[in-house]
């Protein structure tokens, strides 16, 4: 096959020399990911981040690419030609079953995506077909890559480790995108200094100022952008707007749902159904609703639609008190505090910075010296000793233009939050 690229923000280009994978990218399921954006409500507080999660997958595919090559030239690549597809097809399809607006999706109608990108690669779709003319059993192997349970530990290290084709890329992506420099580190560096082994992917001691700087790029990224604020607002509307709307139907209100949707409201959802989901689809049920008789659905619809959103102000614990006093005052001024009153804590978002003590199931990462001795990052590294694994903070989100409009709710409310400080 003659090399075909794709023009590309971060990398330059995307280079395919695969026939498969040009496949894969053409597939249905593939082409949705187009309508789904990668940051889901980020946009909210940068206005860059309109990417999509189309665009990260062949980020992470290409990453994967240039990682194989890398250790190719080095003459330390030990995988098989079919071994090294499996490599590149795992990172191209591992975000498949992304929903739109993920955290908030999944929560309320309890959809994991991990699960969603199983059944995809495993059922009746254009991205099984694809993969099922390399041998009956390659799909099956593709989704124990992307689950981390395949035997072959270099291949999962590849697409899900503490440095993976994944992180990379998306951390490169969503900073490029929004316009912060914060985020950006020296890829090129790290796969030079990648020593692969059976037990996975290790780094040479001589490169670590390169893994510190994409940590302290992850640990920006994670407060800055991926745990903001006023991102985070927008996901608590949204879900508790998806927490409403599941509601009302539940209890048989007629919420004008399009035929499409009745299978999501029921947890009957078949991969045909899943597939029609994207943000488009979306933002139309959210139009329709800002005119809906319920107040609480109309209210929050035209929030997110509107940028109308919840303030926040960061406490110091999570004291259940605090939360059943403030509801308290808020149902005692009519205002619904299941909808509008939040505690929330970022342990609850899917992005982290490094952890190496926490028992996450991925690997910490080890730094070997030249007779092969192994060292754990954070333990000689002063900046990620400082970083790795610290401070919770927990915020209060809650509708200040609403508080305001009750008589003297505004002070109380304060006068709580301040007695807690
Ligand atoms: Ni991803």
């Amino acid at each position: 096959m003659k090399e075909k690229v794709f023009k590309d923000p971060v990398h330059g280009f995307v280079y395919v020399y695969e026939p498969l994978i040009l496949e894969l990218i053409d597939s249905k399921e593939m082409q949705r990911l187009r309508r789904v954006k990668q940051l889901g409500l980020s946009y909210l507080t940068y206005h860059g981040g309109e990417h999509s999660r189309f665009a990260h997958s062949l980020g992470t595919y290409e990453v994967t690419r240039r990682i194989l090559e890398g250790l190719d030239k080095k003459g330390q690549l030990f995988l098989s030609k079919k071994e090294q597809l499996l490599a590149l097809t795992s990172a191209l399809l591992h975000d498949l079953g992304h929903s739109p607006f993920s955290h908030s999706l999944e929560g309320v109608f309890s959809l994991r995506h991990e699960a969603w990108t199983n059944k995809i690669i495993l059922g009746d779709t254009q991205v099984n077909k694809v993969l099922s003319k390399v041998g009956s059993n390659f799909p099956k192997e593709v989704t124990e890559v992307i689950k981390g349970i395949h035997s072959n530990k270099l291949i999962i290290d590849l697409i899900s480790s503490q440095i993976d084709a994944d992180r990379t890329d998306y951390l490169l992506r969503d900073s490029k995108a929004i316009g912060v420099s914060y985020g950006n580190f020296d890829l090129e560096r790290i796969i030079r200094v990648m020593v692969p082994t059976k037990d996975g992917i290790f780094f040479r001691k001589e490169g670590m100022h390169s893994i510190e700087a994409y940590i302290l790029a992850r640990y920006s990224m994670y407060w800055q952008v991926y745990f903001h604020p006023t991102s985070r607002s927008g996901e608590i509307i949204l879900r508790n707007l998806f927490k409403r709307a599941k509601a009302l139907y539940k209890s048989g209100e007629d919420i004008c749902l399009p035929n499409e949707f009745t299978n999501l409201f029921e947890d009957k959802l078949l991969v045909k159904d899943y597939l029609n989901l994207d943000d488009s689809v979306l933002f139309f049920l959210f139009q329709k609703w800002t005119s809906s008789s319920d107040i609480i659905l109309s209210d929050l619809s035209s929030r997110i639609l509107n940028r109308s959103l919840f303030k926040r102000i960061e406490v110091d614990s999570n004291d259940d008190d605090l939360y059943s006093q403030l509801s308290s005052l808020l149902v005692e001024a009519g205002i619904n505090p299941e909808y509008y009153l939040e505690l929330d804590c970022p342990s609850d978002i899917s992005y982290d910075y490094y952890q190496p003590n926490s028992n996450h199931k991925k690997n910490p990462i080890y730094l070997v010296d030249k007779r092969g001795e192994k060292v754990e990052l954070s333990q000689i590294s002063d900046p990620v000793r400082a970083v790795a694994g610290k401070r919770v903070r927990y915020n209060i989100y809650y509708p200040r233009d609403l508080i305001e409009k009750v008589e003297g709710l505004a002070e109380r409310f304060k006068n709580l939050l301040d007695s807690y400080k």
